[in-house]
């Protein structure tokens, strides 16, 4: 796997390998170890290459570094005035998959925001080789970012191992979405997230006959379309000195058939993703204990299938969810907020400050904000300020939508006291998915985080495969860190 070091400027500039530093379209950015006639120099020979410094283009030649020639290799962020912290990230990125195969390592000077150029490569370099031999030949071993002296050298290793840890939970949650539905049942994630307790993390897998006792009827309803047992699983980070304590909780459904309200082939294709907010969870405490944050977490990961088969629920059946309150199930295909009704109440129990739940709920929030941007739903203005502003240093966009009074009666139910789908068919189906999710955690802050468009992509983009994302687990990571 890619690695990226901090090294001193000099060793660099000692050693043979190529030098790699960003352009404007106005000039070089950063570089200024090199003098101004080797800086103009360099600059000249780009320009003959036919590199001018716009987004996305790279180029590679030799040049004089002021003391002997030696490879350089640019990478464009575009116009100086609209360069910002994305920008970097996805210029990194060029940079990384133009010459991965062609250097072994790479003597990398970005002239700001080191951890989200070391982001841009490392997330970049993500293969998911599970089934499918890996891309050989990948020589990229590490990558050199240097520090001009003592003083940065501390700043610069903590922001490459911010973006390694980063990059480290988002490579674990892309591996668990893209794994195939039937490689990943809900005990072997519940398997997987036993691996993660160890310092500072422990681990309560709440199989199924702990659920019933737990009056867990919302969940166990969906769950009986399987012949594979459910699994909730319950993880805890407690650091010492904690002052506050969150909830994540995270939808798992590990394929969403649709139930007995059969999804088309066409809906089916994509819904082993159907789980990608169970896999942020785990990827979170994947790298919890490492990150530190002051800040007691509680994860939880709800997995079932849901499928037609075994003694499946039906639509009209009523179900019961922990805080008491009855469901009429007018469409087994809305079953994630069935799961999560009964985590939410568990999570809510625990009097946390805030519960953060992450959800592929509704195909609604695709069209309405398509796949770069999170649908976010609150009652607590000021907790979704503050996941925003960590969503906005992590670059992973999210809105907020209304969950509006005037809806509300549209989630009442005939015979009990919810029906899990609107009144009317096609309208506002992530609102009602959050409206119908707050009637679960109380007083509690919460924000609801509908990921259904963004925790997949079904084409490459510009640092993440085709397939799962991982997003929106750098924002959960930035918002822990700020505790
Ligand atoms: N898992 C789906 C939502 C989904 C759709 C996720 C597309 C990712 C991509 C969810 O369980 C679902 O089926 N929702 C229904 C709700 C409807 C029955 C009220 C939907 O969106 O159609
Ligand atoms: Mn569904
Ligand atoms: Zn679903």
């Amino acid at each position: 796997m890619l690695k990226v070091s901090a090294v001193a400027l000099k060793d660099i500039l000692k050693g043979t390998d190529p030098i790699a530093l960003f352009a404007f379209e106005e000039g070089l950015a950063g570089g200024s170890f090199l003098s101004p006639a080797a800086r103009k120099s360099l600059l000249a020979r780009a320009k003959d290459e036919g590199f001018s410094g716009k987004a996305g283009e790279t180029v590679s030649f030799l040049a004089s570094d002021g003391s002997k020639d030696r490879r350089f290799v640019l990478a464009g962020l575009g116009k100086k005035a609209s360069s910002d912290r994305e920008g970097i990230r996805k210029a990194a990125a060029s940079l990384y998959k133009t010459y991965k195969k062609r250097f072994p390592s790479l003597g990398f000077c970005p002239h700001a925001e080191i951890q989200a150029s070391a982001e841009g490569l490392l997330l970049s370099s993500y293969e998911f080789s599970k089934y499918k031999k890996p891309e050989e030949g990948v020589l990229l071993a590490s990558v050199l970012v240097p520090w001009a002296d003592a003083r940065e050298r501390a700043r610069c290793e903590a922001s490459l191992a911010k973006a390694a840890l980063g990059a480290e939970a988002v490579f674990f949650a892309r591996d668990l979405v893209n794994t195939a539905p039937s490689d990943k049942t809900p005990l072997s994630l519940a398997e997987a997230a036993k691996g993660l307790a160890g310092s500072g993390v422990t681990v309560r897998v709440i199989e199924k006959e702990e659920a019933a006792d737990l009056r867990l009827g919302s969940f166990l309803g969906v769950a009986r379309g399987s012949v594979h047992p459910p699994a909730l699983v319950h993880l805890i980070y407690k650091p010492k000195g904690a002052k506050k304590k969150i909830a994540l909780v995270g939808k798992g459904i590990t394929f969403d058939s649709g139930g007995l309200s059969l999804k088309p082939p066409q809906g089916m294709e994509t819904m082993k993703c159907d789980m990608a907010g169970a896999a942020l969870v785990l990827g979170v405490f994947k790298v919890l204990a490492r990150l530190k944050p002051k800040v007691e977490v509680h994860g939880y990961a709800v997995m079932t299938y849901n499928l037609p088969a075994a003694d499946a629920y039906k639509p009209g059946d009523v179900l019961r969810a922990r805080n008491g309150k009855t469901i009429e199930v007018l469409n087994t295909d809305a079953e994630g907020r069935l799961v999560l009704a009964d985590a939410l109440c568990l999570a809510a129990e625990e009097k946390p400050d805030a519960i953060v739940d992450f959800a592929t709920l509704t195909g609604a929030v695709l069209i309405a904000l398509g796949s770069s941007v999170t649908g976010a739903m609150t009652n607590d203005k000021a907790l979704l300020a503050r996941l925003s502003s960590a969503s906005r240093l992590a670059d992973e966009p999210l809105w907020e939508l209304p969950l509006p009074k005037e809806y509300e009666e549209n989630i009442k139910g005939k015979i009990a006291d919810l029906q899990n789908i609107g009144k009317v068919r096609g309208e506002a189906g992530t609102l009602i998915g959050g409206l119908f999710l707050r009637e679960f955690v109380g007083s509690v802050p919460w924000v609801h985080l509908d990921i259904a468009g963004t925790a997949w992509t079904d084409s490459e983009k510009p640092y993440c495969p085709a397939g799962g994302t991982g997003a929106p687990v750098r924002t959960v990571l930035e918002y822990l860190s700020a505790y």
